[in-house]
């Protein structure tokens, strides 16, 4: 019989990201060795008092459904963790717990748009947000950023992008892929333009824990009064505390937004995993040190990658303020042969790299922005000189 898949899923696809990881993987299982410089989590393994809060949760019996929306005690961690760190005032009911600042944005779209509404994505973007909002319906429009502006939406191209269905603006500050990230006032530009046509705004901060130098996170709702209002900020364990597979984000909404995300949950999935919830509620509430130290140790690797590009004639990208991606333009590189054989697309670019030496990186097309690769640095200092070594060896052999 003929599978009839409906629209929304047959337009869907897949992660590049995960794409990519998958061929690293298929390389290394035909014994090849690979260095993948293609995904997006900590190298780091989840300090042990959060994996000692898991065990002990699960000794405790906590190991059934919890309320959908998450426990009480994870809501208040989460509500006096921003309280301190932004003097934002959310309380539990703003509050929904989730299987990961993924589930999070499917969450938000499937609550905020309705079919054919408009959100606003400045490029280059995470992979996952124009198919997360088309399968929620609503229409992606995306807006192109330069290396010039650092890949920041100025607040002209916000109010030109802006049409009677315009409903929402997407903002990734610090930003997979490109580690730019707005300031203080350039966020203050654009909220002006976000009240005067009176959109919505998904912040998703995921990774404002993970910033370099002197550079300052700010968080998008403190830069004009009334933002709490019209903004859901999207964020989570999974970065800051190396918890990618524990599965535990959470959303701030207004309170009527927050209760229907928490009735499309129980729907959905019931609730999140109870033990990371656990897990969750430490990393909050324990010492901060793993952070500053994982931190610090990005920090090392993004000054040598930095300093790997900038080396290498031809290649740039900008300064990364925060996460842990290079975004390096390489279309100087494209166009030409390697070893006598043509390479035109960042897609080719990224596959030959990956077949030649063994070296997984990510084509800036997945992210909406063609002639660039997505070089991830949470890998070890020693895979990270080993990747640059064999990066250089592939750009000089003509
Ligand atoms: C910008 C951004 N938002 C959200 C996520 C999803 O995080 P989680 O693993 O908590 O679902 C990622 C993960 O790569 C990300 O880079």
């Amino acid at each position: 019989m003929q599978t009839q898949l409906s629209r929304r899923i047959a337009a869907l696809q897949p992660s590049a990201t995960l794409a990519m990881a998958a061929k690293a993987k298929e390389l290394k299982a035909s014994g090849r060795k690979v260095i993948s410089l293609s995904l997006g989590e900590p190298d780091f393994n989840t300090p042990a008092h959060i994996c000692d809060a898991a065990a002990k949760a699960m000794a405790q019996g906590k190991t059934r459904y919890t309320v959908a929306s998450g426990v009480p005690e994870l809501k208040e961690a989460i509500c006096k963790f921003y309280k301190n760190r932004h003097g934002l005032e959310y309380k539990p009911a703003n509050i929904t717990v989730s299987n990961g600042a993924k589930h999070c944005l499917h969450n938000v779209f499937t609550v905020l748009i309705d079919e054919g509404e408009e959100v606003i994505i400045p490029a280059p973007y995470w992979v996952s947000y124009a198919e997360i909002v088309k399968l929620a319906g609503g229409v992606p429009v995306i807006v192109e950023t330069t290396e010039a502006s650092d890949f920041k939406l100025t607040p002209e191209q916000l109010r030109a992008a802006c049409t009677p269905k315009t409903k929402c603006l997407l903002l990734c500050s610090p930003s997979n892929p490109t580690g730019s990230m707005y300031s203080g006032e350039e966020l203050g530009s654009l909220a002006d333009v976000v009240i005067e046509k009176d959109l919505w705004v998904l912040a998703d901060e995921i990774y404002e824990n993970l910033v370099y130098g002197d550079n300052k996170f700010v968080s998008f709702p403190t830069v004009r009064p009334g933002l709490m209002d019209r903004t859901i900020i999207v964020n989570g364990v999974s970065k800051t505390y190396a918890m990618t597979g524990w599965r535990i984000g959470w959303s701030f909404a207004p309170a009527d937004i927050a209760k229907k995300m928490g009735s499309l949950q129980s729907q959905e999935t019931s609730c999140p995993c109870s033990i990371s919830q656990y897990a969750a509620i430490a990393a909050l509430e324990g010492s901060q040190d793993c952070v500053k130290e994982m931190c610090a140790e990005f920090s090392k690797r993004r000054d040598y990658v930095l300093q790997r590009i900038n080396a290498i004639d031809g290649l740039s990208c900008p300064n990364m303020r925060g996460a842990f991606y290079a975004f390096v333009n390489i279309s100087r590189y494209l166009g030409r042969e390697y070893g006598g054989k043509m390479i035109e697309t960042d897609m080719d670019w990224c596959l030959e790299l990956l077949q030649k030496k063994g070296v997984a990186t990510v084509m800036g097309s997945a992210f909406g922005a063609p002639g660039y690769a997505r070089l991830s640095f949470a890998n070890s200092m020693e895979e990270l000189k080993q990747a640059f070594d064999l990066i250089e060896e592939f750009l000089n052999d003509r």
